[in-house]
């Protein structure tokens, strides 16, 4: 039999090292695209047993063109590059990494509101200016016996919670469709939108972006939070009204907010830039090279569970296994 054949459309890793430590344990030959055009992802993909693929688009003519394919495993948490129905049709099953930066992204969530608390952008900003003094950052207030008010309860925020409670904040969640059991063992307090930003001190989003989550943040929303309070979002970009919060923050309904996404990455311009009170990071919550890794080694122990007939762990279309 010839060796199994595993097509990698694309790559943002500096190697692919990790993944073909473990493809090698089935003893599978990794054949990355030259580019990422259909063309030559069809190059080494036509005749792959599975593909890895990033950002690359993955269209149902290509699909097609994939006979021997049993599995397409995305390095990463989205799979809308895909088209999943064809997928399905052709009897492939495509499989997802969602847990791969939970450290990560709920470390970077902490990170930032500790930042905007101590106001630690700003006052090293003054500092390498040439003005060393305490006045710049007056008002800072205690952490201890703050609300921190969580939108969304899912794998991120259920590891700020401990991290936040560390802190002595009191943490409390807004999330429709999370067990009551989850909040309660969590020792978090279950809110309905309303109450969450009437009482929060710090707001961190952390749900999906969904129609029902897009421009949520919007200028009746933030009237509604306290003057003092802080936004942060590690989520998605779209689930905040910039330009809404743009202007609540010149009204003072709110006291400062800090974006690792935006409405548009990059942005081109920005009536949040400039401003002492909003730091702006290039959607890096995920990373690190550790994180980087644990992907990589993810989505191919996927490839491997599914070329040897066991059950990936995260399929996308489970019903495709019934058709394969
Ligand atoms: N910045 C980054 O680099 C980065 C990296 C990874 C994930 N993310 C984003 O972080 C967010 C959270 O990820 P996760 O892994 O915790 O997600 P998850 O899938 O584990 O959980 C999502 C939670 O949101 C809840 N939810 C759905 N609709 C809601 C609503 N209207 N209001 C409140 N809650 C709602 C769900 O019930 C679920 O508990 C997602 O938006 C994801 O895209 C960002």
């Amino acid at each position: 039999m010839p060796p199994l054949l595993v097509a990698v459309a694309d790559s943002v890793f500096p190697n692919l090292d990790p993944a073909r430590a473990v493809l090698s344990r089935i003893g599978a030959e990794l054949r990355l695209a030259s580019e990422p055009t259909p063309a030559a992802i069809l190059g080494v993909a036509t005749g792959a047993d599975a593909l890895l693929v990033t950002y690359a688009k993955i269209t149902a003519e290509m699909i097609q063109q994939m006979p021997r394919c049993r599995i397409i495993s995305r390095f990463g948490i989205g799979v809308d590059n895909v088209d999943i129905a064809a997928a399905t049709t052709a009897g492939i099953v495509v499989t997802k990494v969602p847990d791969y930066c939970i450290d990560e992204v709920s470390d970077h969530a902490m990170a930032l509101l500790l930042a905007l608390a101590r106001k630690i952008p700003s006052a090293s900003a003054r500092v390498h200016a040439g003005r060393w003094e305490m006045k710049a950052v007056v008002p800072i207030h205690r952490l201890r016996g703050s609300v921190l008010g969580l939108v969304g309860f899912g794998r991120i925020p259920q590891l700020v919670a401990p991290k936040a409670q560390s802190f002595g904040l009191q943490v409390v969640a807004c999330d429709p469709y999370v067990a009551p059991d989850i909040l309660a063992r969590a020792g978090v307090e279950g809110v309905d939108f309303a109450r969450l930003l009437k009482i929060s001190d710090f707001v961190s989003i952390h749900s999906p972006l969904l129609p029902e989550t897009t421009g949520l943040f919007n200028a009746g929303v933030f009237r509604q939070m306290k003057p003092t309070a802080y936004l942060i979002n590690t989520a998605r970009g779209p689930i905040v009204d910039e330009a809404a919060l743009a202007q609540a923050l010149d009204l003072g309904q709110l006291a400062g907010a800090a974006l690792d996404v935006m409405e548009q990455e990059p942005p081109s311009k920005s009536a949040l830039f400039g401003r002492d009170n909003v730091i702006i990071t290039p959607h890096v919550s995920f990373y690190s090279e550790e994180s980087l890794v644990e992907l990589q080694t993810k989505a191919s122990e996927e490839v491997v569970s599914v070329l040897s007939g066991q059950p990936p762990r995260n399929p996308v279309n489970p019903e495709a296994l019934q058709r394969a």
